[in-house]
């Protein structure tokens, strides 16, 4: 198969169509068979659910060509199991996850000449999403849905790759305590748009958002999991019920603990903390692991003893078994790797 002539060393995070995409239909309670169209174009009524009451989720994942050139996917399982909860959480139907896993196979083997090559720095981004498509006027859940899933190939979600850069700690909240902060709703990102564009006009390049109780503790990011390392080489993770349960921190407290013999906490971490930490990242399918050189807390800056120039040496091991496992040069967990072709 020969490969689309694009610039794959030199691709941002955005969106480049691609030849076939994966629809299924919620009519009568009851999904469609579904299947690939190259349609890439959604119509639907005006008063559409999700156009009213933003009910929609999503998912994010990504294809790799690993170093035999086979074409992998990185535990889409796991996809399919959130996407169910962000579904459940917003009233929507559940798209099974058998049909989820196939729908992955199908509309990356489909765009196979899309997916970057091996060693490029690009991946397959996976976009799965579902939303109400029939008139709501009175506020409450459609009765029909789509499920879509369409891919791009993908560069770094930060501009400069694994250059560390500068966050700033939000005065916006992203999650209330009982809130929507745990699933992967599009009312979630909506209600960022703001907060970024600030961060941005200010001169930074993502938020840290704290708990909206006590504003004391540190959350996630707009897009990504925090990962701090202590002085003494220990990794430590935010827990929170509103933060994003990212299947990548999952899988690299696995690597920390099992490849890399580090010892992990996860656990409630304090703002008051971040300051005595030695390396700090974001963590996420987009992000992958994306180095923090310096945080600021309204004109107080906290620099991170890994300076401004490279990864610190443990984000850095992170980062090499991680996408050592997902391009095939490191061997996997069982079930981690979801061979398409
Ligand atoms: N947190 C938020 C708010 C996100 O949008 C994402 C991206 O999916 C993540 C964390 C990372 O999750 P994952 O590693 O599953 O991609
Ligand atoms: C992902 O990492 O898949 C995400 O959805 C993050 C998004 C902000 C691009």
């Amino acid at each position: 198969m020969e490969k689309k002539n694009i610039d794959w060393a030199n691709l941002g995070f955005g969106y480049i169509q691609t030849d076939k995409r994966y629809v299924s239909n919620y009519k009568n309670g009851a999904w469609d068979e579904g299947g690939l169209t190259d349609d890439a174009t959604v119509v639907i009524n005006e008063c559409a659910g999700v156009l009213q009451y933003a009910q929609t989720v999503f998912e994010g994942l990504k294809a790799y060509t690993t170093e035999d050139g086979h074409i992998v996917t990185f535990r889409p399982d796991l996809n399919a199991e959130r996407l169910e909860q962000s579904a459940k959480r917003l009233e929507m139907p559940v798209f099974p996850k058998e049909r989820f896993i196939d729908a992955v196979t199908q509309v990356v083997k489909a765009n196979a000449a899309y997916v970057p090559p091996y060693g490029t720095g690009a991946t397959l981004y996976i976009r799965p999403y579902l939303f109400g498509t029939n008139p709501v006027i009175g506020v409450k859940p459609a009765d029909e849905y789509q499920f879509r899933m369409f891919c791009t190939p993908v560069g770094p979600y930060f501009k400069g790759g694994a250059k560390p850069i500068t966050i700033c700690v939000s005065d916006f909240d992203r999650a209330a305590p009982h809130g929507t902060g745990h699933i992967k709703a599009g009312l979630n990102y909506a209600m960022s748009m703001h907060a970024i564009m600030e961060a941005h006009r200010n001169g930074f390049d993502e938020n840290m958002y704290l708990d909206a109780a006590t504003r004391t503790k540190v959350e996630e990011t707009g897009g990504a999991n925090f990962l701090f390392v202590t002085k003494d080489n220990k990794v430590v993770t935010p827990r929170s019920n509103s933060i994003l349960p990212s299947i990548t921190r999952r899988s690299l407290i696995y690597v920390a603990r099992e490849y890399l013999g580090l010892e992990v906490e996860e656990r409630e971490v304090f703002f008051d903390e971040v300051k005595d930490f030695a390396e700090c990242g974001l963590c996420g399918t987009a992000a992958v692991i994306s180095p923090v050189g310096k945080i600021v807390d309204h004109g107080k800056e906290i620099c991170m003893p890994s300076g401004m120039e490279k990864m610190g040496p443990v984000i850095q091991k992170l980062y090499d078994t991680l996408t050592g496992i997902q391009m095939g040069r490191i061997q996997a967990p069982e079930g981690w790797i979801h061979v398409v072709e």
